[in-house]
């Protein structure tokens, strides 16, 4: 079904949101028949009502059970670690593929990275043909301009080699290759029938882990919408996240990438559809950002912060990828179709504020992410003091690591916000959010990350 107005998917996007974020694929399970408890949700730590306990989270754990129960989507092979390139060609080999459409982005072209892959495919004897336009926010056009090659090569595969917007480009000349019509057909929740072409997802930022998602976040040029595409059909087959691929990432790109996983993992543990699977993913994905990001920015060298921000935003990719998102991401997509912003910085400047307007419906949960991001107990020893420790410290590590300090810095326009705040209601990341928002506070957000706010000094981290 093709959405021409940015109205007319509202009611759709909706239904299809609720019933296959939550319960999955082919199980069909209307909001309205969930109980008021799934979507009132207070906190996931005080168990109202319940003969245990409250304990920490994860441990007590109370969300009223949904009807069919909850899903844990992980179909992809993942090969992770240095050398993972390598150990990909054997499988691509044993799975009998025979021509690669290689999708990346200019830069990776230009410079040379992609002859790698092409290198590693040849070893196997797999033909490839490099389709390089896959742009940052990659767009409708681009995925029609790669499907033309495709089809014209004769590729039975697909290789994206790049960052999410690699990946996501991918993904739609994926699906389409296997659905016919156009992108634009599969905006919202599980709407393909057919599962994508297999695609290879060689990583190189970390990240927004689309190399292992369902997820695929592709701009509608004509209204300058990211539209959210969440299908299970279009998981890579095969991913690769190799640390020596992301050694040359310079900082500014490492930060925004960084907090774009941090981001991840916070809106995927807060999450109204979080499980105690997703959480463990969630949890130590904080740690580990917390510990490994500042290091990975300061010292691009540094093989061990590489590597362990490369698990890190693999684990906040596991619990996004189930739990789904918040509206962090529902908005950070309206700025990042609106003006072409990076989508990691357009994340770390909304994420306090968003986090903000969230602890007042969950702020039990934020003792958890303030014991995760190392902060001392004191700064956790209730849930209003945690919440505002986690506030400061993501203000925080967003200074250290150069993000700019508010909208305002990138250009956005307070006279956009209507439209943006409208717009970031109907995306489907943000069903999820701990705390419904009505337009007011939606653009009340937008207005707070506009001015911004100064990071406090940072609390010292527990030792
Ligand atoms: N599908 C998902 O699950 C998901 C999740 C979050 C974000 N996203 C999407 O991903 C996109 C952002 O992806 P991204 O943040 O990974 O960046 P990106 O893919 O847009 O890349 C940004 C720039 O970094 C360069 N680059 C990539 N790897 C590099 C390396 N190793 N060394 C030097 N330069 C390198 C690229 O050439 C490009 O110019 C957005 O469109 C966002 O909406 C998707
Ligand atoms: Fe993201």
């Amino acid at each position: 079904m093709l959405r021409k107005a940015v109205n007319s998917g509202a009611v759709r996007l909706a239904t299809r949101a609720a019933a296959g974020l939550l319960a999955g694929e082919g199980v069909a399970i209307a909001r309205s028949t969930l109980p008021a408890a799934h979507f009132a949700l207070r906190s996931h730590a005080s168990a109202a009502g319940s003969s245990v306990p409250a304990g920490p989270h994860g441990t007590n754990y109370h969300h009223a059970q949904a009807p069919g129960g909850y899903a844990f989507f992980m179909p992809t092979v993942s090969l992770m670690g240095a050398g993972a390139l390598d150990s990909a060609a054997q499988r691509i080999q044993r799975l009998g593929y025979k021509k690669a459409l290689i999708v990346t982005d200019a830069y990776m072209a230009k410079s040379g990275a992609v002859g790698k892959v092409v290198d590693v495919l040849a070893s196997v004897g797999v033909e490839a043909v490099v389709f390089d336009g896959a742009v940052p926010n990659p767009t409708d056009k681009n995925v029609e301009d790669g499907l033309a090659l495709l089809r014209s090569n004769g590729c039975d595969f697909i290789v994206s080699f790049g960052g999410g917007s690699s990946h996501d480009c991918a993904k739609g000349v994926g699906i389409v290759a296997a659905n016919g019509g156009r992108i634009h057909d599969y905006e919202g929740v599980d709407v393909s029938a057919q599962p994508m072409l297999p695609v290879v997802a060689v990583n190189t930022t970390a990240g927004t882990a689309s190399e292992i998602t369902r997820f695929c976040i592709i701009t509608d040029t004509s209204r300058s919408v990211k539209m959210a595409i969440v299908d299970s059909k279009c998981t890579p087959t095969i991913a690769v996240d190799d640390p020596t691929l992301m050694v040359k990432k310079p900082a500014a790109l490492t930060a925004a990438t960084g907090m774009d996983a941090l981001t991840h993992a916070v809106e995927a543990y807060v999450s109204t559809i979080s499980t105690p699977v997703t959480d463990a993913c969630a949890l130590h994905a904080i740690k580990l950002i917390s510990t490994y990001l500042r290091t990975a920015v300061a010292d691009g060298s540094n093989m061990q912060a590489r590597d362990m921000m490369s698990y890190a935003q693999f684990l906040a990719g596991a619990a996004f990828n189930s739990a789904s998102l918040g509206y962090v991401h529902a908005m950070a997509h309206q700025l990042g179709g609106f003006y072409d912003l990076p989508h990691g910085v357009c994340n770390a400047v909304l994420l306090p504020v968003v986090q903000e307007f969230n602890a007042k419906q969950v702020p039990s949960l934020y003792i958890d992410i303030a014991e995760a991001m190392g902060l001392p107990e004191s700064a956790r020893r209730d849930a209003a003091t945690a919440s505002k420790a986690v506030l400061g410290a993501i203000r925080g590590l967003s200074k250290d690591v150069g993000i700019p300090a508010n909208l305002k810095q990138l250009g956005v326009k307070p006279e956009d916000f209507d439209v943006l705040a409208a717009n970031s209601l109907k995306d489907a990341c943000g069903f999820t959010n701990p705390r419904p928002a009505t337009h007011e506070d939606v653009v009340a957000m937008f207005r707070q990350a506009y001015e911004g706010e100064e990071a406090e000094e940072p609390l010292a981290q527990a030792a």
